[in-house]
Order: structure tokens, then sequence, then C-alpha cells
């Protein structure tokens, strides 16, 4: 995805169609619901905030850009079938009202199953944990379905996502890509509790 979406098995001569990869999860505070194509109403306010373009570039999409994203994220596959892409609409349990997204693409290297998390957390919710509750969770759920390597890529400069990766299991490395550091999860026995 980049911009969504992630992976089965590249390679695999079989349709990627399974929705158990993009299961309602549950944290302590926070509901994550498979991300539909409707959620795009309710989130464009929600996203609608150049702040949070301040270290991932780009502008607030506006309706009719995040339809068009998000139906073409609800197929969760790729277009050539080669990533799943997995999106989860953070909610507070409570009431349900949305805080975020939090993202998965996965795909296939060397075999092995490898998931690009991304978050994004409305202004006014930030500095509260929850992406650190939100993707604590999505990790612990991929480990699960056999995902061997889980990466994000994030700005140097970018402190509260680098904070996130590093509470969810993730290190630096010294691997660069479009000026973002690449962030690995340095401990593969991570224990999902
Ligand atoms: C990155 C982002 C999701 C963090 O959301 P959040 O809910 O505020 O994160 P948390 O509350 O879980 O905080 C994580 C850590 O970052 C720290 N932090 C939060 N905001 C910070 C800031 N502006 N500067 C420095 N540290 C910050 C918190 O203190 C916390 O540290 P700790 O683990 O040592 O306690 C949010 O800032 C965001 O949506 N940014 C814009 C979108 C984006 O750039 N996404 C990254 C793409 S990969």
């Amino acid at each position: 995805m980049g911009t969504g979406g992630p992976g089965g098995s590249p390679g695999e001569d079989r349709h990627i169609s399974d929705d158990d990869w993009n299961p309602q999860l549950t944290t302590e505070r926070l509901l994550l619901a498979p991300l539909v194509p409707a959620d795009a109403e309710e989130l464009v306010g929600v996203l609608d905030d150049q702040r949070l373009h301040r270290f991932t570039g780009g502008h607030p999409a506006n309706i009719a850009e995040l339809r068009r994203s998000f139906e073409l994220w609800a197929g969760r596959v790729s277009p050539d079938g080669r990533e799943r892409w997995l999106n989860w609409v953070i909610r507070e349990r409570a009431c349900e009202l949305p805080l975020g997204t939090l993202q998965a693409t996965v795909s296939v290297e060397d075999s092995q199953s490898v998931a690009e998390m991304a978050w994004v957390l409305a202004v006014e919710a930030q500095g509260q944990g929850y992406a650190s509750e939100a993707a604590h969770a999505l990790v612990a759920f991929l480990l699960t379905k056999g995902v061997r390597e889980v990466v994000a890529h994030i700005h140097p400069d970018h402190e509260a996502s680098a904070r996130v990766a590093q509470a969810v299991g993730l290190g630096p490395t010294e691997e660069w890509s479009s000026g973002e550091r690449l962030w690995r999860l340095s401990n593969p026995t991570y224990v999902t509790s």
C-alpha cells in the first residue's frame, strides 16, 4: 500500500481472499476495526490535518480521494496479488470514536512473510499511548499469522513514530529508503502478551 495494503504468498498460485488476516482486534482501550470503504465519511475529518503529514509528506485526502483509496484497500490484496493490504480503523473502545488508522502491508521475501506497518493518530488523540497500544496488538497478531519480519520506515526526526516502533520491539537499522530509516523487529521471540 504505502498507501494501503498487505500480502499473502507471492508466487503461490492461489487467490488471496481469506479475511482472517484482517480481523477485528481489541486492546484495553481500543477497538481495531477492519477498515471498509464507508469509513471514509467518518475518517475524512479525523485525518484532515496538515500536521499529520509533517514527516510523511503529502496533504490530507479529500473525501473523493479517501473513498477511492479505501475502496482499493477493501480488496485486502494488491492489484498484482503479491501483497496483503491490511487496514484497521483505530477506535476508542468505549464509544467507538475513530482516532486514526493502522496499516500492515504483508509480502513474501525469500519464503518469509514480511509486514510493513504504518500508523496515524488524530492530533487531538496523540500522546496518550494509543498508537503504541494499537501497534502492539497488530504486531502480536502478525506474529500469530507466521509473519517473520515486521518493519517500518520512519523519518529520522520523527521522534513519536520512533518511540512507537521501539515500544513494540522494532529497532533502528542502517537501511534507508527515500530519506527514511528502516526499523525492524529485532527480537523474533517477541512476547505477545
Ligand atoms: C506517530 C504517531 C502515530 C504517534 O501517535 P501517539 O498515539 O501520539 O503515540 P503514543 O502516544 O503511543 O506515543 C509513543 C511515544 O512517543 C512519544 N511522543 C508522542 N508525541 C511525541 C512528540 N511530538 N515528540 C516526541 N515524542 C513524542 C510518547 O511520549 C511516547 O513515548 P514513550 O513510549 O516513551 O512513552 C502520531 O504522532 C501520528 O499520527 N503522526 C502523524 C502520522 C505519521 O507520521 N505516522 C507515521 C507513519 S509510519
